[in-house]
């Protein structure tokens, strides 16, 4: 009998190509995530791939031939970690697919936010482009403190490039010695409440954890530089948006990027769709041609590893 795997939501064809020589292998894509709908597809699967929906105990319930999840990514907050180990189900992840992509939607934002792209685009066209030399409206990066909250993947390839823009990095990871991260360039501090005061650029780049929810709130944030700018490109919910509205509000930050959120699709009332010192993205972050390839390929080829019982060790999470 085929070994059946359920891709829940689209991902790129290239990753689907990888099963056209496996008879052994069907496969279908849903793209109704209704759980109703979803239940009964998920009746006969041995493997899913996964994106942004939640797969929760009731969607696991309804799978009860499931062995792997695969995530196409590499955060699961979106997966019943509980009811997938007590099933034995294999989590997989992505972890070489797309944290570079990430670390350079993080320059995109520093950048565009430092260089106010949407002051220059909005006076240069008024102005047909006269030259102006009164204004003092953008930053650079150059020799500014940056401090990355998170020294994994992500926070490993943004190092290396903040370092090629002579930035001067602090990194506040608990779970990471000193040395390594003195070996990339950076500094490490144990106390990022006490160093976030005097930084420039902010970048988080945890898991949502318990410990990390909230971890920046209006305590925090009323204490950084006024001229600070944040980015999260990590989870929603480790940025405490209420509070964040309201620092910006009262300019006690300067620009924020977000591609994140507590819930996400953002809702549509949601204040900081409103915010003109928030520069939004919707969770793309990884969403350039070539990261989109590597994820859809490597999603399914762990699938593929999986049932040929040759998984890499270090795709899988421990649950
Ligand atoms: N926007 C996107 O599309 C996108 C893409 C990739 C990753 N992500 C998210 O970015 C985050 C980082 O991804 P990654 O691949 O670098 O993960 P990773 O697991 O490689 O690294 C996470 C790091 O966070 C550290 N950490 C854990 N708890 C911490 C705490 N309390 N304080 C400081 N550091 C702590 C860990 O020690 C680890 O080094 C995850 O939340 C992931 O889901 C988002």
């Amino acid at each position: 009998m085929k070994k059946k795997i359920l891709i829940i939501e689209k991902i790129h064809e290239d990753g689907l190509k990888l099963l056209d020589s496996r008879k052994d292998i069907e496969y279908e894509l849903v793209e109704n995530c209704e759980t109703n709908y979803l239940s009964e597809k998920l009746k006969d699967c041995d493997a899913i791939t996964l994106r942004n929906i939640d797969f929760n105990k009731e969607l696991i319930t309804a799978a009860p031939k499931l062995k792997i999840i695969s995530r196409h990514g590499v955060g699961y907050d979106n997966v019943d970690l509980q009811t997938a180990k007590e099933r034995n189900i294999i989590l997989a992840i992505t972890p070489k697919a797309n944290s570079v992509s990430v670390a350079e939607h993080v320059f995109f934002m520093m950048l565009n936010i430092s260089r106010g792209f949407d002051i220059y685009d909005t006076f240069t066209r008024e102005k047909d482009f006269e030259t102006r030399t009164d204004l003092d409206l953008t930053k650079e990066l150059w020799n500014k403190n940056i401090l990355i909250i998170g020294f994994g993947r992500t926070g490993k390839s943004l190092i290396k490039r903040c370092i090629g823009f002579d930035m001067n990095v602090f990194v506040y990871d608990p779970y990471i010695e000193k040395e390594l991260i003195k070996e990339y360039g950076g500094k490490k501090t144990d106390d990022y409440k006490t160093t976030i005061k005097d930084m420039d650029y902010v970048s988080v780049h945890t898991p949502l954890t318990k410990e990390t929810k909230n971890m920046i709130n209006i305590e925090v944030l009323n204490s950084m530089k006024k001229s600070s700018i944040l980015i999260n490109t990590a989870r929603g919910g480790v940025i405490n948006e209420k509070d964040l509205n309201e620092a910006l509000n009262k300019n006690n930050i300067f620009g924020v990027g977000l591609d994140v959120y507590e819930n996400e699709p953002i809702s549509l009332n949601n204040p900081l769709l409103k915010n003109k010192k928030i520069f939004l993205t919707p969770h793309a972050a990884t969403h350039t041609k070539e990261c989109t390839i590597r994820m859809a390929k490597d999603t399914v080829q762990n699938i593929i590893d999986f049932f040929d019982n040759k998984l890499e060790q270090s795709n899988i999470v421990k649950l």
